[in-house]
């Protein structure tokens, strides 16, 4: 298709993106576009829900089809330790270090940190509600709930969950396609100051085994007799630091967005006992957090009479399958009752997302207190903003009033 080239950064995707997935899917399923700076390589598009889930599964796509740099820097070589960067073997090994941490029974005994968490967040800004003011619900709930979370999963001590907002906030602006050299330096900065952090709670442990996933992890030395090495730990724990915080930010940001725009949805919702994993599963669907993931070709492939080569970086849009109407009747509707619900936002296959039981679970949690706790909640007439991120949908700002 030459008529039009899809731009996930266009101004008239960003605010929404579901008309223009619909037109791909019905046109070019396997499109070659561009991806925001036109002097930034193209990519392939996937669509269609079939085509994305085979491909997730699909060995031929995969994450590693460059050397690692020779002069790797201090961000190079932790992300180097990050499971979702990496193919068998090296995932398989990085994934079974901490896959036993994040069965739904164990995140199920997190349920009660999570409700206290999202508590106190909510009593910090009590003044402001209380004279029904307004305030930005992702930088003073969102953004920190999932942070705070993961923190005090690893183990580290309550007064400096603080700190960690900054510094995962500073790394993931390093992570994104196109950076200056002030986020890099600031990223760089974050990097060691993280590191050094992590390496002294790793010590404190080492001495002393709590009850945390970092002495979960030095355990595994034990078992086996070997060090996992200090770029293997504090790798493992940034990713998990990181893995989830944007999802889960911008998962309860649209949440609530798509919430005031279905009234008859809210009311519903308010209704029941608590939330339930199905409601979160549909918020999930409708309009998901993390849009798409990439992969590079690992050989040349055809698939729906395209030839993508050896080296193409693809791009699985999973939010545009969770409103493919060959998958999900009425796809565009806002249904908390849906099931079955099949969607994609959280990966399929060798990647499926690791934190999934603990996704689900603190969407339910914030979501549940949030109703309860803020039950005039509404948005305020502050014009909305998209992130300019590919891969990450979600607001600038979530303005609210009460
Ligand atoms: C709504 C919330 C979340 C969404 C939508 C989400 C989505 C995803 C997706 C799509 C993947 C697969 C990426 C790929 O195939 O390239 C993934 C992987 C991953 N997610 Fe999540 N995630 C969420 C929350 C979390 C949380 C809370 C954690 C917590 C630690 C987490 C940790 C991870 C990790 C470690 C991986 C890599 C797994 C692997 O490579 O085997 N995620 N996530």
């Amino acid at each position: 298709m030459d008529t039009f080239r899809f731009d996930p950064l266009a101004a008239d995707v960003l605010p929404d993106p579901y008309p223009h997935y619909r037109r791909l899917q019905d046109e070019d399923p396997v499109h070659w576009g561009v991806a925001g700076d036109p002097a930034l390589p193209g990519c392939w598009y996937v669509t269609r829900y079939a085509d994305v889930e085979a491909m997730l599964k699909d060995g031929r796509f995969g994450r590693e089809i460059n050397a690692p740099a020779a002069a790797a820097t201090a961000i190079d070589r932790i992300s180097a330790q990050w499971m979702v960067l990496r193919d068998p073997p090296t995932h398989t090994c990085l994934r079974g270090l901490v896959q036993r941490s994040f069965t739904p029974r164990t995140i199920e005994q997190w349920m009660p940190r999570m409700a206290a968490i999202a508590h106190r967040l909510i009593d910090t800004v009590a003044d402001v509600i209380a004279v029904g003011g307004e305030l930005d619900l992702l930088a003073d709930f969102a953004v920190p709930y999932p942070v705070i979370i993961v923190a005090e999963m690893l183990g580290v001590p309550r007064e400096d969950t603080a700190h960690f907002t900054p510094w995962t906030r500073a790394l993931a602006a390093v992570i994104e396609f196109e950076q200056s050299d002030a986020v890099r330096t600031a990223g760089l900065r974050a990097i060691a100051d993280l590191s050094a952090y992590l390496a002294e709670i790793i010590a404190q442990r080492r001495v002393e085994p709590q009850n945390d996933l970092i002495s979960d992890l030095l355990a595994i030395e034990k078992e086996t007799g070997e060090a996992l090495g200090d770029d293997v730990l504090i790798g493992t724990c940034t990713q998990l630091l990181f893995g989830g915080n944007d999802p889960i930010a911008h998962l309860i940001g649209n949440g609530i967005l798509a919430l005031s725009r279905h009234p008859e949805q809210l009311a519903w919702l308010r209704r029941q006992d608590g939330v339930a994993e199905s409601a979160a599963d549909e918020l999930m669907r409708y309009d998901s957090s993390v849009q798409m993931t990439f992969r590079y070709a690992l050989e040349d492939v055809n698939w729906a009479n395209k030839t993508i080569r050896r080296g193409d970086l693809v791009a699985l849009v999973m939010g545009a399958a969770n409103r493919d109407p060959m998958q999900f009747p009425h796809a565009d509707r806002l249904d908390l009752a849906r099931t079955p619900n099949r969607h994609l936002s959280l990966g399929q296959g060798i990647h499926y997302c690791l934190g999934a039981a603990l996704a689900r679970t603190e969407a339910r949690v914030a979501f549940d207190i949030l109703l309860r706790r803020l039950p005039k909640l509404s948005l305020s007439d502050v014009p909305l903003a998209w992130e300019e991120k590919v891969a990450v949908r979600g607001l600038k700002l979530l303005p609210v009033r009460f």
